[in-house]
Formats: structure tokens, C-alpha cells, sequence
């Protein structure tokens, strides 16, 4: 994303031109975008080879699941849904992983049916539900066990998930034990070891911390592990100013520490592969003078993009076009919707915009349109994809029909 004569062009299409043929709020996708991502994230954990399976709760959009495929990706799936669309998308299941605490017998089974790669399991009543239908099918399973290694990823708190107070995965203790558990189950084969502590994480060094725990589970367990499943959670440059992992390092680290006797490293990124790939086009619908800001009143709004709202993430916000200038006052940019957390940022110096101005969200690529809602009875925006000077469509619009 460039401007251009102060125009704002994502690859070599016009923002506004997109804005004006389609109606607004458009996510608008980079192919050249994800390809660099995807290849950039390769790259770097080169030296391992590991198998790369994308988070599809992140971003469940079948094309973009169509093409991530296409580079040998596998997916990390959390639900029956999930599961579902990794398999339309033509994601071979010998590469899915599925993960979550609360895996229900119907998912299970389906799984199970798919013959998927891993099932992930958090807790001991889990493992004997899935030994329960194993049993019944009678068909070798397999399964992983995912570690709560208590470790703090030093991020926004509604996203750590590997402390001892969080809901997932077993403590060192409890899971030593699940391994004798199942080392006398007939039908329960244990491959994986899982570990997954949050996510936007920006320092390799609360990955250090995790590596060291899920070393030590590994000598202690003295069971030889098919795959080591290191999760996710690799932190982007939302603000742009060079504050992102350094998945170099976290690669080193993962070699340093992890003593792992060839087990196969299985990664589940997601926000890392699609978050910086997608703008969120959105239209001033009124410049509404306030006390001490102006609102601008943009014709998207927290069902179209939550995570503002959910966890006062920060997202960049540029205009369309540049006009010459600057606002008098404070911007906050809010959505129509009736409540107060409907805003994604209040900027003190901004290029002063007009009604029926274009402007831009950044990266929103990942848990944008996946944590989308109907909210208010709006219907969810069209997705757009430009490769090139070529544009796909990639979900059209819903209809209010839809809705009724
Ligand atoms: N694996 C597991 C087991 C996960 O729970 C997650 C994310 C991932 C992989 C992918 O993490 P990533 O590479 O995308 O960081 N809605 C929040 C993020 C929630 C993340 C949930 N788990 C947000 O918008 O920031």
C-alpha cells in the first residue's frame, strides 16, 4: 500500500476506484501481501521444516483457505465448522490439527472419521471421551496433549492463554500422568506434545520460557514425541513502526532449547500470515462536532471489525486521499452502532476529511471478518481480494433478505 499523487493505491488499484465500484465497507485482501507473508514465515523456520498448519479462526474465508493450501499449508482448526471448511478448501486432513477445550462427541467423531493428523486434547475427561468413541469405532486414534506450561506471553491479557489460571491445557504434572493414562489404552496413540501461550506476541523471549517448560515435560515423559505443536501467536507491527517478532530468532531459539530427538515441529499461525494482508475500506457518512473532538462517523461499525471494541486494539487509520491540511480538532472515528465502545481510534493530527470521504483500516486481515457479527441487523461486508491489477471477489455481500 502506497499513495500515489496523495492517492492511496493497494497494489496497483486505486482505494477510491474500489470504494466507488463496490459498496462500502469493503476488506480488501493483497494477494502479493499473503505470498510474502507465507514465504517470509517459510523462510525463516527453514532450517526446521516444520509443518505449517493455519489457524483457520483467524481467517475462515474459503478462497484465502484455497490459496494458503496451495503453499503446503495444513490448518489448526477449533471447531466442527472449522474442520468443515479446512476440508472444502481441499486441505489434505492427514495436515489438520484440532485444538480446543471443549471439543463436543459429535466434533470428536467427525474428526475421527476424517482421519485427521492430530486431535489436541486439554484435559483428562476429553481424553476419555475421545477413548470412549475411539473404542466404539474401534480405530486407532491420534492424539496430542496440549501443556499448560505457565508461562505469561506478555500480551494484551484477553489473548494469553499459557498461564495456570487460563482454561487450557494441563499443568506438567497432570500431563506425565495422562501419558501413562494412555500409554495402557488400546485404541489412543499419543504423538503430540501441544503448547500454545497467546497471541500478538512480540519478543521471543516468553517463547524461550515455553520452550524451556515443554523441554523439561519431554525428559521427564521419556516418551518419544512424533510432533512438538509450538502453536501460534507471532505478533505483527499493527503500529508500523517496526515493533514485530523476529521469527529469526525465535527459529534460533526453537534449536537451542527444544533437545526435541526428531520430532516434527508443527506451527499454527495465523495472525502472522493474514493479519497485515487486509484493509478495511469504510466511508465518512458525517463529520459530527463534539465537545472538545470531531466524531467521524464511518459507515462501518464494531460488528465489521471488533477487536477495538473487544480488547481496545490499536489499528492505523489513513485517508483515501490526502487533502491539503489538517483537522482543527481530535478525530475519533466511530461506527453507527448504539453503543460507546463502537469507536476504533481517536487521532489528534489528521488529514481533515470531508462527508463522503474514504478512509482506511489497517490490518485487518486476521480475526477481522472472523469475529464479523450481524450485530444490529447489518449485514456483513463484501471481501475482495486484488492480485495484480485484477480483483476477486471473495464474498459477496450479505443480503438483508439473508437476515429476515
Ligand atoms: N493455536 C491456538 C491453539 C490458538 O488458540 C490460536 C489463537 C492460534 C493458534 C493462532 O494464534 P495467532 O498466530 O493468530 O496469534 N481474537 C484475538 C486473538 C485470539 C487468538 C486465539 N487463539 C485478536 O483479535 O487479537
Amino acid at each position: 500500500m502506497k499513495y500515489k499523487n496523495n492517492k492511496l493505491i493497494i497494489d496497483r488499484i486505486n482505494v477510491d476506484f474500489l470504494a466507488k465500484k463496490f459498496s462500502t465497507p469493503i476488506y480488501c485482501y493483497s494477494f502479493n501481501k499473503l505470498k510474502k507473508n507465507i514465504l517470509h514465515f517459510k523462510k525463516s523456520f527453514q532450517k526446521i521444516n516444520p509443518l505449517i498448519c493455519f489457524s483457520v479462526k483467524s481467517n475462515s474465508n474459503l478462497q484465502i483457505l484455497r490459496e494458503i493450501k496451495k503453499f503446503d499449508f495444513g490448518a489448526d482448526v477449533v471447531s466442527g465448522g472449522e474442520l468443515m471448511k479446512a476440508i472444502k478448501a481441499g486441505i489434505n486432513p492427514k495436515k489438520i490439527v484440532f485444538s480446543g477445550v471443549g471439543k463436543t462427541s459429535s466434533e470428536i467423531e467427525y474428526a475421527i472419521n476424517k482421519k485427521i493428523l492430530l486431535i489436541n486434547a486439554e484435559s483428562k475427561n476429553e481424553i476419555l471421551e475421545i477413548e470412549k468413541i475411539a473404542n466404539l469405532k474401534k480405530k486407532n486414534v491420534n492424539i496430542g496433549i496440549r501443556l499448560n506450561p505457565n508461562t505469561d506471553a506478555k500480551t494484551i491479557s484477553q489473548i494469553s492463554t499459557g498461564k495456570k489460571e487460563n482454561k487450557f491445557g494441563v499443568d506438567e504434572k497432570k500431563f506425565l500422568k495422562l501419558i501413562d493414562y494412555i500409554k495402557k489404552s488400546r485404541y489412543l496413540d499419543l504423538r503430540c506434545l501441544s503448547v500454545h501461550i497467546g497471541s500478538q506476541i512480540l519478543s521471543h523471549k516468553p517463547y524461550e520460557k515455553m520452550l524451556k517448560a515443554v523441554n523439561r515435560v519431554i525428559e521427564k515423559s521419556n516418551h518419544n514425541f512424533e510432533y512438538v505443536d509450538l502453536g501460534g501467536g507471532m505478533g505483527i507491527d499493527y503500529m508500523h513502526n517496526n515493533k514485530r517478532l523476529n521469527l529469526k530468532k525465535y527459529a534460533l531459539s526453537i534449536i537451542k532449547i527444544l533437545k526435541r530427538n526428531n520430532s516434527k515441529i508443527i506451527f499454527e499461525p495465523g495472525r502472522s500470515i493474514i493479519g497485515n494482508t487486509a484493509i478495511l475500506i469504510t466511508q465518512v457518512i458525517y463529520v459530527k462536532e463534539g465537545h472538545k473532538k470531531d466524531f467521524v462517523i464511518l459507515d462501518a461499525a464494531m460488528n465489521d471489525f471488533m477487536r477495538p471494541a473487544l480488547y481496545n486494539a490499536e489499528h492505523k487509520i489513513i485517508p483515501s486521499k490526502k487533502r491539503n491540511g489538517f483537522s482543527k480538532k481530535t478525530y475519533e472515528f466511530v461506527g453507527p452502532i448504539c453503543e460507546s465502545t463502537d469507536k476504533f481510534a481517536t487521532i489528534k493530527k489528521f488529514k481533515k476529511l470531508i462527508e463522503k470521504d474514504f478512509i482506511v483500516i489497517c490490518d485487518v486481515g486476521a480475526y477481522g471478518t472472523s469475529l464479523s457479527s450481524n450485530y444490529n441487523v447489518r449485514p456483513k461486508p463484501l471481501e475482495i481480494m486484488v492480485k495484480g491489477s485484477k480483483i476477486q471477489i471473495i464474498n459477496k455481500k450479505q443480503k438483508l433478505s439473508e437476515l429476515m
